[in-house]
């Protein structure tokens, strides 16, 4: 059995159904978010091939303490998804410190400190994954939210500078940048926005990085749900 995958917002939405999947294909997974809650069907685990610990991944003592944890429970990771998000809209003039401080610090400063403290388990566990959750904002930025958009855009330069720098090292890094996705983003529920992909389609495809030849590095997934009117070139709806 390859090391487990560790997926940082495992709670709900992508990173539930990710954790998911990866659970159908006999991977074990480490699910990381604040509260391990139950939501329809969601929540703690009673797969044995998934663990849970509570770990706010902003803050870099919580981080460490749970690297730590890990290390000693599995020595070794063959993968992260780095997926916990957040995201307010607002436009640049109307973002809050507090807005801006929350965005930056969960969606690239948790995507750092999360990379940063596993690669010693990474790379022990080679070859191994990192797979991240950016978003179409990243590529094509939308007026009314800065801070996202920033926060997307800063986290795909830093999986570039990831892949050139560990490329010798067998760890293949990929960036998921999907559209709209119907689960609880923004304080929306699924179900609100079902023109939108769906959690369980975008796990799928992240899942499916995994099963890839470990030769094969696929470094850019961009999805959208052909049913939906919203997105670079067609915004025509409110999101
Ligand atoms: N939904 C979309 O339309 C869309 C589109 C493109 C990209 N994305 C990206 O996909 C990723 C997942 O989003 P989603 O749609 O699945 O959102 P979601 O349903 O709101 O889930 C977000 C997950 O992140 C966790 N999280 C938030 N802050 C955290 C923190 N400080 N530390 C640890 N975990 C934290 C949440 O758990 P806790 O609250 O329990 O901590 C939850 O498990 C995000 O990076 C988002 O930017 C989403």
């Amino acid at each position: 059995m390859r090391p487990p995958i560790l997926v940082t917002g495992g709670s709900r939405g992508i990173g539930h159904a990710t954790a998911a999947s990866l659970a159908a294909d006999g991977r074990h997974v480490i699910r990381w978010s604040r509260s391990v809650r139950a939501t329809e069907g969601e929540g703690k685990s009673t797969d044995t091939h998934i663990i849970d610990q509570t770990v706010d991944v902003s803050d870099a003592a919580s981080v460490t303490r749970a690297v730590a944890e890990l290390a000693e429970r599995c020595g070794a990771l063959s993968g992260i998804v780095v997926n916990a998000g957040n995201g307010t809209w607002a436009g640049l003039a109307e973002t809050s410190n507090e807005v801006w401080a929350r965005t930056i610090g969960v969606n690239l400063t948790g995507a750092f400190l999360t990379i940063r403290s596993c690669l010693p388990l990474l790379m022990r566990g080679r070859p191994a994954r990192v797979v991240a959750l950016a978003s179409d904002s990243a590529f094509h930025p939308f007026a009314g939210r800065a801070a996202y958009c920033a926060s997307k855009a800063g986290l795909v330069a830093m999986m570039e500078c990831l892949r050139q720098e560990y490329r010798a090292s067998e760890i293949n890094v990929t960036v998921v940048a999907p559209a709209r996705v119907d689960t609880y983003f923004g304080g929306k529920r699924p179900g609100d926005r079902p023109q939108g992909l769906s959690a369980a389609a975008v796990g799928r495809s992240v899942a499916n990085v995994f099963k890839q030849p470990d030769e094969v590095e696929v470094r850019e997934i961009r999805l959208a749900s052909v049913l939906d009117r919203y997105g670079p070139g067609d915004r025509q709806e409110a999101r």
